[in-house]
């Protein structure tokens, strides 16, 4: 999708395939640009107002088709909800609505008349929740869909209008951010998507440097099985001896500042399929672990939006990557481990498998001697249990970094909620016969696995992000289609912009 700004004087001198009209309840329609429109539109826009037959409800979608002589071949209204309700969330899932629509009516283009004063947003929130709804909510996976290829209509030309030339810089600014977060999104989705005999360890690494490629501020490095060996990451290793595939550590950095600039680590979970190991998942919905790589995805992404928009900041990106099998070298159930921190664990089941990863990466992590260090990853059922499948679990042990990420999570619209990590838990980890164990029982399951990761970090700021709920969704959400989201992708673009707003 291309997205392109224009003024308004320019609107309705073309020929528009779908032109979309946003609308609060139970207010009448007006401003300038709605004017304008229902003005070429006859005035069906009032009509139907005067009838009451669309009344501005969140999401309420109707289509008009004003006579052929007009400029617009139709007019998809869609309603804001209440004023007082409303928020850049909301203009992200009207957006996502408008696409939909104009896609199901296999329009190639859709125009929408952006008013930010007359939705109470600023000129920048307003485009990029507009844009990035829509893009966001147009996303499909039809990689290996081969029949039927022509009905999948795309909406190829996003045009935005705006009513003067004051804030046309502005807008066209904040208009191609968003498609540049958007495209990072777009490819964390497609990874997850694809099913884990297309995204093996080694393919991600070929995503990777593939991603990576167009941008040489990021340097990729990528340690093999050899090199895991000789630096001690047992743990790892441990988790990828039942598999034939070899395991990776990937490794990007992008420089966007001054070398002497800590680095903030963002450390992500790939698993590029998990089946429990030799403590097997049951068969129902086994095949939903070929998402358990979506936080190591989402550092891709994010490490590469942020070098999109040359963001004055200096991130790393770590992720180890493996499969979890049962083949015959498999990790078994008590076997013990000496992870790359030299602290010993107790593996009492196999399926704890992300943990295991996650302990090598984040003592990796304090070989750069970050500022930060924050973690995601599809971690635990537990998760999913205590928040619902749509919000992540955050825990950590930096006030500053959380109020960060919770303030990152309020702007992007990526739900989260923090669970305690008191020094009690702690007490549930430990081994009777090595340091810690890596499975504590089902009470407070995502928690206990917080402060198992806790032991490798080091003194540095951390956070971690539990996305097992929303990486991957069972039903559509606004902006959300159902199945990969892209989980954390925005979250920590966000973080990465206030991050550089701030110093
Ligand atoms: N990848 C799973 C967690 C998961 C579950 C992600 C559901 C997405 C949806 C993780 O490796 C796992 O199996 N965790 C176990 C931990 C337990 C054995 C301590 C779990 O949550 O049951
Ligand atoms: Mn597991
Ligand atoms: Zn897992």
């Amino acid at each position: 999708m291309h997205v392109k700004v224009e003024n308004n004087r320019h609107l309705l001198k073309r020929s528009l395939e779908a032109v979309a009209v946003f609308l609060f309840e139970g207010e009448p329609p007006a401003g300038e640009s709605v004017a304008a429109i229902d003005k070429a539109a006859k005035g069906m826009i009032h009509q139907i107002w005067e009838e009451h037959d669309f009344e501005g409800k969140l999401h309420q979608t109707t289509i008009l088709y004003p006579c052929d002589d007009t400029a617009i071949r139709r007019l998809i209204l869609i309603g804001l909800g209440k004023r007082e309700d409303f928020s850049a969330d909301k203009m992200r899932s009207a957006g996502a609505k408008a696409g939909q629509t104009a896609r199901s009516l296999k329009a190639k283009s859709l125009a929408v008349a952006l008013a930010a004063d007359e939705i109470g947003l600023s000129w920048e929130v307003a485009t990029e929740a507009s844009v990035e709804g829509i893009i966001l909510g147009l996303y499909q996976y039809t990689e290996f869909k081969t029949l039927d290829r022509e009905s999948f209509n795309e909406v190829e030309l996003l045009q935005v209008f705006i009513k003067d030339n004051e804030n046309m810089s502005l807008v066209k600014a904040a208009a191609a951010r968003t498609e540049k977060i958007c495209r990072a999104v777009h490819f964390v989705r497609n990874l997850v998507s694809a099913p884990a005999n297309a995204m093996t360890p080694t393919i991600m690494v070929r995503e990777a440097l593939a991603i990576a490629k167009g941008h040489k501020k990021i340097k990729t490095t990528v340690l093999e099985a050899a090199d895991m060996k000789r630096l001690g990451m047992n743990a790892l290793l441990g988790v990828a001896k039942g598999s034939a595939e070899p395991p990776k550590f990937i490794i990007m950095e992008y420089r966007g500042t001054g070398k002497e600039q800590s680095p903030i680590v963002l450390v992500g979970k790939a698993l590029t399929f998990d089946s429990g190991g030799i403590s097997l998942k049951p068969a129902e919905k086994m095949d939903e672990m070929k998402t358990d790589m979506a936080g190591g995805a989402a550092v891709i992404g994010a490490v590469c939006a942020a070098a999109d928009l040359q963001l004055p900041v200096n991130v790393v990106a770590l992720i180890p990557a493996t499969e979890n099998l049962p083949g015959g070298r498999a990790l078994k159930p008590g076997d013990i481990l000496k992870s790359l921190s030299g602290k010993t664990i107790e593996v009492l089941n196999t399926d704890a498998e992300g943990r295991l990863i996650l302990a090598d990466a984040l003592a990796y992590a304090g070989r750069f001697k970050p500022v930060a260090i924050i973690d995601i990853a599809t971690l635990t059922g537990a998760c999913v249990v205590a928040l619902g499948d749509h919000v992540m679990g955050m825990m950590g042990t930096d006030d500053n970094l959380k109020k960060r990420i919770k303030k990152a999570s309020e702007q992007t619209g990526e739900l989260l909620w923090e669970l305690p990590l008191w020094d009690s838990y702690s007490d549930l980890i430990k081994s009777d016969i090595a340091d810690y164990k890596n499975a504590a029982g089902r009470p407070g399951g995502a928690i206990t696995a917080a402060a198992f990761l806790s032991k490798f970090v080091g003194s540095y700021p951390w956070a971690h992000l539990d996305i097992a709920g929303p990486a991957w969704l069972t039903k559509d959400q606004a902006y959300n289609p159902k199945g990969a989201s892209g989980a954390g992708v925005r979250l920590f673009v966000q973080l990465l912009r206030n991050w550089s707003d701030a110093v």
